[in-house]
């Protein structure tokens, strides 16, 4: 299951529209869509025209008072709106969580392990976050493989970048893993200068992570959600749907997308040498050993998303950093690791 969480902590630049717009237009490609909605303000379980008995709150409260979950509470709280696409609701009791949570000590792991747990057989799980970069932003975080940022057309966007950057280093410290980025520009209006003259300026500094996809304006997606709708009961051959079927279509690139990576290394008498790494969770696992490729030297083809890596070799008791690779950084042990980037 890819997850992707859909942040900003900047309001109104377009997260809840994206998450509920997004979720259907995959389910139409044929894709099994979960949307949770983890913001307290509901907008997304409103957006799709439900008012919830039981929501995302329940999961976690049960997971952290007995640490399991039950079946009948899972079967509740997953709603079917139509045969492939689901939701798992909010309400404004996740507010009143959000402050047990922090005192937690595994208060950034819930929703990963609640997902874990739940064990779902969806090919998307789409994260809808509220509008700051607390306790269940950074759970959504944790928990996903990608995350998706809409930027509205203003300045106080591109600072915010910035934020979500830090954010993200914090939790590459503490995970060792973070998600791929990616952002999409949204309430984009095409007839004014400025949002033309927006739109160079974020390509140069966000380069291959902005989305080709762009949202634009539309009249009848603020109208659909405040229906209850999806862009796609309500006005289906509308620009707003015809948007976000093409962002459908760009996240299905973008994240199936694998690239594979060749990593070599010399020495003779390796007894066993792996690659570990924010890819495989630093495990030293068989399917990322190196092979013998010639008398001196061992490789590896791995696959990887567009994204920065970070990995050492291991062998007998030893990590350290790939030899022939120059590019560093520390790592919390006061050791070296290797970076690396997939364009
Ligand atoms: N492309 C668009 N065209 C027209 N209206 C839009 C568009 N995108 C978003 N809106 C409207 O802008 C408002 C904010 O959008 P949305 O609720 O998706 O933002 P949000 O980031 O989820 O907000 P919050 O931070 O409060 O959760 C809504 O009224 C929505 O209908
Ligand atoms: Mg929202």
């Amino acid at each position: 299951m890819k997850v992707i969480s859909v942040v900003n902590q900047k309001g109104g630049c377009g997260k809840t529209i994206t998450s509920v717009n997004l979720s259907y237009a995959l389910s139409m490609l044929g894709k099994k869509v979960l949307l949770i909605d983890l913001d307290p303000q509901a907008h997304a379980t409103f957006s799709v025209g439900i008012t919830p008995q039981h929501t995302i709150a329940d999961l976690m409260e049960a997971y952290t008072q007995k640490g399991k979950l039950d079946n009948s509470l899972i079967e509740k709280v997953l709603i079917e709106k139509t045969n492939r696409f689901y939701i798992i609701p909010a309400s404004i009791g996740l507010a009143s969580l959000e402050h047990t949570l922090s005192l937690r000590e595994d208060k950034l792991d819930i929703l990963h392990h609640i997902l874990l747990i739940m064990d779902l057989n969806f090919d998307y799980c789409i994260i809808d976050c509220p509008p700051n970069l607390g306790v269940l932003t950074l759970n959504a975080l944790v928990a996903s493989g990608y995350s998706l940022v809409p930027l509205g057309i203003s300045e106080f966007s591109l600072k915010g970048v910035e934020n979500l950057k830090n954010i993200l280093e914090f939790i590459q410290n503490f995970k060792k893993k973070s998600p791929s980025f990616y952002y999409l520009l949204t309430q984009y209006d095409q007839r004014a200068k400025f949002s033309q003259k927006f739109l160079h300026r974020v390509r140069d500094q966000l380069k291959d992570n902005l989305l080709t996809t762009i949202i634009r304006i539309n009249i009848h997606l603020r109208e659909a959600s405040s229906l209850g709708k999806t862009i796609f009961e309500h006005k289906p051959t509308s620009r707003g749907a015809q948007d976000y079927k093409k962002l459908a279509k760009e996240i299905e690139k973008v994240s199936g997308e694998a690239l594979w990576v060749k990593l070599i290394i010399k020495g003779k008498n390796f007894n066993g040498i792996y690659v570990v790494g924010d890819f495989n969770n630093w495990e030293k696992l068989e399917k990322y050993r190196l092979k013998r490729i010639a008398p001196d030297s061992w490789g590896i083809d791995i696959p990887l998303r567009k994204g920065i890596y970070r990995y050492k070799f291991y062998t007998q008791g030893r990590w350290f950093p790939d030899p022939s690779n120059n590019q560093q950084e520390p790592d919390a042990f006061g050791g070296k690791n290797s970076l690396l980037v997939v364009k």
